[in-house]
């Protein structure tokens, strides 16, 4: 990536302005662009890019890019700890398309909104208690209609009950709390469903600053594993996110 756009004739083209929805003629041919194996998901030259369900709209300055008749909109590795590990890749991370997610610790919805994409097909819940953050992810929620937000602290499972009462194909967390691991450990108990798949982003600096990194990457790790969840990758953020790791279980 350059920073200056795709070059004339290159893999598509850019988008420059919200309101050109579609190209007028046929889009430039495919070079460069590949599926990435998340459903709704590209990799190209300008990164990894997720089908846009809102044409025309973005969520954070991402750009836009036409490709097969398809709008894309660039995922920021650096806004999005999702979108760091769908750079580096994963062994365990998989999707359908057609997921509920429970994701705790949506902040503004920039991660969500590239969910939403890619669970085109399904639904995200996404809960977040800072009212000032939760106004921004109102707006990405009134224009996908498969996002359901919830103004609520994570630790207040009761709240979600109503909301999700079939349980979760998957539990996303990203809170950054001292307590993180025991609220992903009560939610992933209360909703993700057998066999659903649940992904935790520690930042062991929220937990502690006095520790080795790798020692509460380890502790972490033991808590998981105690409370009967499968750890199927340890998956280090750098360099996107430096002492992050996320840990991708699965619940037998
Ligand atoms: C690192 S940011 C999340 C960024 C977001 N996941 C993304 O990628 O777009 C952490 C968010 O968790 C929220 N948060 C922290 N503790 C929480 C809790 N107990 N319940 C719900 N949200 C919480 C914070 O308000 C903040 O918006």
């Amino acid at each position: 990536m350059n920073g200056r756009g795709p070059p004339r004739g290159g893999p598509g083209r850019r988008v420059r302005k919200a309101e050109e929805k579609a190209p007028r003629s046929p889009p430039a041919p495919a070079r460069g662009y590949v599926r990435h194996a998340f459903p709704h998901t590209w990799r190209s030259p300008y990164g990894v890019l997720t089908e846009n369900s809102v044409p025309g709209t973005k969520v954070y300055g991402e750009r836009l890019f036409m490709h097969e008749g398809k709008e894309l909109r660039t995922w920021n590795p650096r806004r999005s700890k999702l979108g760091a590990i769908a750079i580096l890749g994963s062994n365990a991370l998989k999707f359908e398309g057609n997921e509920t997610i429970l994701y705790l610790g949506a902040a503004s919805g920039t991660t969500v909104s590239h969910l939403s994409d890619i669970v085109a097909g399904g639904s995200v819940v996404a809960v977040e208690k800072s009212i000032r953050s939760f106004r921004d992810l109102l707006n990405v929620a009134r224009m996908r209609r498969n996002i359901h937000p919830v103004l609520s602290d994570a630790r207040e499972t009761d709240t979600l009950v109503p909301i999700i009462p079939g349980g979760a194909d998957m539990v996303y967390q990203d809170v950054a709390q001292r307590d993180q691991a025991q609220i992903f450990l009560d939610a992933c108990d209360r909703f993700l469903k057998p066999g659903g798949l649940g992904v935790l982003m520690v930042k062991a600096r929220s937990i502690t600053v006095s520790r080795d990194t790798k020692e509460v990457f380890d502790e972490v790790e033991g808590q998981l594993r105690d409370s009967g969840l499968k750890v199927w990758e340890r998956k280090n953020l750098e360099p996107f996110e430096a002492d992050h790791v996320a840990m991708v279980v699965n619940r037998p």
